[in-house]
């Protein structure tokens, strides 16, 4: 575990941006592909309705609209970004890297570009990263990036997994403000629990082959009770870590937004926290669970509805894969456009 990384000099993100494909899939049209339907998928994640990329859509796609709403929203040079991350589990391909892709699409020749794999908690570590690479000096602006397109990975024949995923990406700039910044970070692993959700092959350990696509290994596999008891689990107690080491009370938290993956683990959540509903962020009836895109797209759901504003406390915690989780604390700071 990274406890307790008290922010070094003042970080921020100062730009944000967030995307998702057009193709909006119902519960009503999945319960035509498997023996599912509306009342069982809202009553039990809360999900009405979710993205799905086209099949010639790849990650860099649905996210590059983000990255460059993000940038406008922060001003300057893009130039001037020198590090990209890009927080995944669905990169482009398994090498180049998606980042390196995105920097060249971007026109960031000579920026420090790699993927991140943490599952669904791969924003937090991302952002956890990229401010302690600009609080030590080794960049000056970052982008990251945290997006999935699970469509490209689920089973569609497996009604207890495929309802609950979609497609999604968000992105933000971070760099030193004088206002603001983050507080505090805390990251965790347990990787005992990667059997809970995992995709079999396609790795070192079971490569591609035409048995292990016969037999669907190529699919995300999921024991949705154990993931079920772990999210709400580490939800709460990775909340109030990083809340005790930045010496913040639970009160004083404006804005929660909390991993996207089924409103009935959001709740327990929130209310074991003691965190009000009307400060907690909820968009998974829109999106379903967007993995490495949820936190930023619900983070930019709330700028985009004036919900975040310069001074206000934002608590962010996700969870997923590995099994990891994550959470940052941060005093929302005006976009970089703000002033100049
Ligand atoms: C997957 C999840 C929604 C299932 O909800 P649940 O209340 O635990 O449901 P159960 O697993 O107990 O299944 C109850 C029944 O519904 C059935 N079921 C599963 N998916 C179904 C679907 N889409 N439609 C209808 N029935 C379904 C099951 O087969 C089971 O039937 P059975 O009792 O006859 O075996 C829930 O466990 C969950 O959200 N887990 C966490 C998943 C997650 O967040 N993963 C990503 C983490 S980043």
């Amino acid at each position: 575990m990274i406890g307790s990384a008290t922010a070094n000099g003042r970080v921020s993100i100062t730009g944000i941006g967030c995307n998702a494909p057009e193709r909006v899939l119902t519960n009503d049209e999945l319960s035509k592909m498997v023996d599912t339907s509306d009342e069982w998928i809202i009553e039990r994640t809360g999900i009405k309705e979710r993205r799905v990329a086209a099949a010639d859509e790849a990650l860099s796609d649905v996210s590059l609209p983000a990255a460059k709403d993000a940038l406008e929203q922060a001003g300057g040079d893009v130039a001037s970004i020198d590090l990209v991350i890009v927080a995944t589990v669905t990169p482009d391909m398994a090498f180049p890297s998606t980042s390196a892709i995105m920097a060249d699409q971007l026109g960031m020749k000579n920026a420090a570009a790699y993927d991140l794999s943490a599952g669904c908690t791969g924003f937090v570590y991302a952002i956890a990263q990229a401010h302690s690479m600009v609080s030590a000096g080794l960049a000056n602006r970052a982008l990251v990036v945290g997006g999935d397109l699970l469509s490209k990975i689920v089973d569609w024949g497996d009604r207890s997994t495929c309802v609950l995923f979609g497609d999604g990406a968000g992105a933000v700039v971070l760099e030193r403000v004088s206002e603001g910044g983050f507080l505090g970070f805390e990251l965790g692993a347990d990787g005992s629990g990667g059997p809970q959700l995992y995709i079999p092959a396609g790795g070192s350990r079971e490569p591609t082959s035409a048995e292990t696509v016969a037999g669907g290994e190529h699919y995300v596999k999921m024991n949705g009770r154990e993931v079920f008891k772990f999210a709400a689990r580490v939800l709460v107690e990775s909340a109030e870590k990083v809340l005790a080491n930045s010496g913040v009370s639970v009160e004083d938290v404006d804005v929660y937004v909390p991993h996207q993956a089924n409103v009935r683990i959001i709740e327990h959540a929130r209310k074991k926290l003691g965190i009000p509903e009307e400060r907690t962020v909820v968009n998974v009836d829109r999106y379903g669970n967007t993995s490495s895109g949820s936190i930023p797209l619900a983070l930019a759901d709330a700028e985009a509805d004036g919900r975040l504003r310069p001074g206000q406390l934002v608590l962010m915690t996700g969870m997923g894969a590995g099994l990891t989780w994550g959470s940052a604390l941060i005093e929302w700071t005006a976009n970089g456009k703000v002033g100049s």
